[in-house]
């Protein structure tokens, strides 16, 4: 399909030969959309596709990829995670470019011991520089059902979704100079893996081997994305390719927004002043605009 993007004023004139897909209503297939890349038969594919487990035992953890690479859309996957005593275990959820300069959408999640919370991780990396991590707790045990965790990425700005609640949004300011993720395509990748030297309280609770393997599932891979894009010369795609889809934060998401960053976000790297002695990265200082 060839769909012809609107251009502002300043932009280069390309036409983005691009592919939408759209796998909704029907949520994708796991055999389709993505290979396994690491951890053998730990990673298994069930009910036709439908279903995907990662598992982690003491020689190894597992993941896989998408087979596609996607360039702006909104990608929803629903996960359940390593019930019971997961302290040390980190089941990370990301999009990302290749190379050193890569760009890298993440969410991670932090592992504990039975009844004490996950933390969620999140991260926003451009041009190869991360250091932007939110945490969260999440109001819900996330292991108990599957939930559905989002990214939407757009020219504009990243939006971090959880059951459709946005917890984090990263805007674009390129306009203060801090670079944003717009021309490197990114797969979406996924991994279960031990890190008792850091995930639960910091490292102090290590993983309780004599309880493995973990497991993690994941169904519902839905994406509405473009992919196949022309886009290493494309400098700005309008809004058009999104209209239908409903995805602008409304009153109700931006009060949501507030909700969860005000009671469940328990670090933010733009009020860490002891880590930013010089001052706090420069997109931390825009006013929100949500
Ligand atoms: C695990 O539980 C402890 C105690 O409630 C809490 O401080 C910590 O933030 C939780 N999450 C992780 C990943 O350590």
């Amino acid at each position: 399909m060839k769909m012809g993007f609107g251009f502002n004023g300043f932009s280069l004139v390309v036409v983005v030969s691009c592919l939408m897909v759209v796998a909704s209503p029907a949520a994708g297939n796991f055999h389709q959309d993505f290979d396994i890349i690491w951890g053998g038969n730990r990673a298994k594919v069930f009910n036709g596709g439908q279903l995907l487990s990662l598992s982690l035992d003491k020689v190894s953890g597992s993941g896989f990829q998408s087979k596609k690479e996607y360039l702006f859309g909104r990608i929803d996957m629903q996960l359940k995670l390593v019930a019971g005593n997961s302290a040390g275990t980190v089941t990370a959820y990301y999009l990302s470019s290749q190379g050193p300069s890569h760009d890298e959408i993440d969410f991670e999640f932090l592992g504990n011991v039975s009844g004490d919370p996950y933390i969620l991780h999140t991260n926003v990396f451009t041009q190869g520089k991360g250091n932007r991590e939110q945490q969260f707790y999440l109001w819900f045990d996330p292991t108990r059902n599957f939930h559905t965790y989002s990214i939407i990425w757009k020219p504009q700005h990243i939006i971090f979704l959880v059951d459709n609640i946005p917890i984090r949004v990263f805007k674009n300011g390129e306009a203060i100079g801090v670079p944003f993720p717009k021309n490197q395509p990114m797969r979406i990748y996924s991994s279960l893996w031990n890190a008792d030297d850091w995930a639960t309280r910091g490292g102090l609770v290590k993983t309780d081997w004599s309880k493995a393997p973990f497991t993690a599932y994941y169904r519902n891979f839905n994406a509405v994305a473009c992919t196949s894009c022309a886009s290493k010369s494309s400098t700005s795609l309008s809004d058009a390719a999104w209209q239908s889809n409903n995805n602008e934060l409304d009153a109700t998401s931006r009060r949501r927004l507030r909700w969860v960053q005000k009671y469940f976000m328990i670090y933010n790297y733009c009020t860490d002043l002891k880590r930013f002695p010089q001052g706090v990265p420069s997109e931390c200082k825009q006013r929100s605009r949500f």
